[in-house]
């Protein structure tokens, strides 16, 4: 058997994992893009997989006027389109536990309904009282809906059944209004019935983070101040606001990446080993980390914060790739940030001195997600009398997304009479080794939270760890307007002071990225 084909082999047996429990999964926002596009389809590849509990029902709620004839029909063909091939019993069995409540969110009628819905479920798909309630609706619905759930006694967990709830992003503005929506949920719901959800620690190689870093042990001693010179993380899409104007505008980019997804990035890289891998033991070393990251004074906002928004730029096919202020819903004085990056210290043992730079934006020249550890240069370069006078840094770099892998690169010796080096890489992809996914990186999540495991959720401490980051940086922005937007062209790596970041430092971004 080849090395492929038992990675498969092993694979295909951590798929044959536990059922979730017996549940009724309410989505709340169930006629908009993220259920149809995401939960939906993950729902259907959990059923086959086997991971879906065998009674399960959903119910959607939603504003939009539909029956529940309607809403099977739009959940099929939703599920066909994104969740790849859909074998037609599978689809039969899912299709005839899916219910749909038309209702408004603030409205206590709905949660009647939605109450004697919840109630014929149990009784049709014995589901055990055991409720899911995704919140997949804008921010403003989340603490009415957990307190008309509250109002409508459907949120208790209890003796034999369990209440649990997923809440979307963004969770608060900044640290005030997230520390508000907290109390809020709060007032309902126990902190391990709440489950605050980050779709990027959905993704497999986000994930293998964590195995990646404690299930070898030839990197962590290597792994900290002794060995790393920097840290570089870039988030980079090549989309611009994708009809999302409206909520960019409000959001900006800063507030849309880097106290979620970003700081998940480098909570996993920076942490200390867990005691085990129980929810709260690895939740408590990621949230140790956002602690130790040191909030930026004004001035450090100015020297060590940039910010960015595209103009007008060229495709690489050589189209004419539109302003971020010609987009839909943005207006065209828009002061929002498209793009930012920072450098960040972690004040801690193992991190002081070791920069973490982070960089995010729209609009880049290609969609990757990498976080790239440098190491520190060999000591001295020994190759005196030859034609080599400076050492490359060794690096490794994890792939997150599109290309999923792990690569470590070092210098080697080229062919030939003269003494000179080549940088070269050790690949390591994972489509070679496990075939390509048909995950919508929701899975794990939604299975994660029928099994009550939070590991992958974040706790409310985190949360607010990461907006007392960012929050300083909101407000001197918000004090000093850019003057210089747009500063950067679509289709380049952000602005001119993004790179000057890095080389005041005597640093440069992996802008190859390979
Ligand atoms: C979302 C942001 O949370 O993440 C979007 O709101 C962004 O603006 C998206 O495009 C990126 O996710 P992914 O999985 O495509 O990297």
């Amino acid at each position: 058997m080849s090395v492929a084909q038992q990675a498969m082999e092993q694979l295909e047996t951590m798929r044959i994992g536990k059922a979730g429990d017996p549940c009724v999964m309410v989505i709340f926002g169930a006629a908009g893009d993220l259920t149809r596009r995401k939960l939906i389809p993950a729902l259907y590849n959990l059923a086959k997989h086997n991971l879906l509990s065998r009674e399960f029902a959903v119910v959607g709620v939603a504003r939009n006027a539909m029956s529940t004839d309607q809403f099977r029909a739009k959940v099929a063909d939703d599920t066909r389109e994104f969740a790849g091939s859909v074998d037609a019993d599978l689809m039969d069995w899912f299709s005839r536990r899916i219910y749909y409540v038309t209702g408004e969110f603030k409205d206590a009628s709905s949660y009647q309904q939605l109450r004697d819905q919840l109630q014929k479920a149990d009784k049709d798909h014995g589901t055990h009282g055991n409720y899911l309630f995704y919140l997949a609706t804008a921010p403003i619905f989340f603490a009415d809906i957990v307190q008309q759930l509250g109002n409508a006694g459907i949120a208790t967990s209890g003796d034999g059944h369990w209440r649990r709830a997923i809440i979307e992003k963004p969770f608060g503005r900044d640290l005030e209004s997230a520390r508000a929506l907290n109390n809020e949920l709060k007032k309902v719901l126990t902190e391990d019935q709440i489950y605050r959800i980050d779709h990027y620690l959905g993704k497999e190689t986000v994930q293998n983070i964590l195995a990646f870093r404690f299930a070898n042990g030839i990197f962590e001693p290597i792994w900290n101040r002794r060995y790393i010179d920097h840290v570089q993380i870039t988030v980079g899409e090549t989309v611009g606001s994708e009809g999302r104007g409206g909520y960019l505008e409000q959001a900006g980019t800063l507030r849309d990446m880097v106290p979620n997804h970003i700081f998940q990035l480098i909570s996993l890289t920076a942490m200390e080993p867990p005691i085990s891998f129980q929810a709260d033991a690895v939740r408590d070393e990621q949230a140790k980390i956002l602690h130790a990251v040191s909030p930026l004074s004004s001035e450090d906002v100015l020297t060590r914060a940039v910010r960015g928004q595209f103009g007008e730029g060229v495709s690489e096919k050589g189209e004419r790739i539109p302003a971020y202020r010609e987009e839909p819903d943005v207006s065209p004085e828009s002061r929002t940030e498209t793009f930012v990056a920072m450098k960040l210290s972690i004040d801690n043992w193992r991190w002081a001195d070791v920069p973490f730079y982070l960089r995010t934006g729209k609009r880049m020249p290609r969609r990757h997600t990498e976080i790239a550890i440098q190491f520190r240069r060999a000591p001295f370069v020994l190759f005196r009398d030859t034609p080599v006078e400076k050492l490359s840094r060794n690096q490794l770099v994890l792939n997150i997304q599109p290309e999923e892998g792990i690569s470590l690169q070092f210098g080697v010796k080229t062919p030939g009479p003269i003494m000179q080096l080549g940088a070269v890489n050790m690949d390591f992809r994972y489509s070679d080794y496990f075939g390509a996914s048909a995950s919508t990186g929701y899975e794990r999540l939604l299975h994660d939270c029928m099994i009550g495991d939070a590991t992958l959720f974040q706790r409310a401490d985190m949360v607010e760890a990461g907006w007392s980051v960012v929050t300083p940086v909101l407000d001197v922005w918000k004090a000093l307007p850019p003057r210089n937007f747009p500063n950067y062209a679509a289709g380049t790596w952000g602005p001119k002071e993004a790179e000057e970041l890095l080389t005041r430092d005597g640093r440069h971004w992996r802008n190859e990225l390979r």
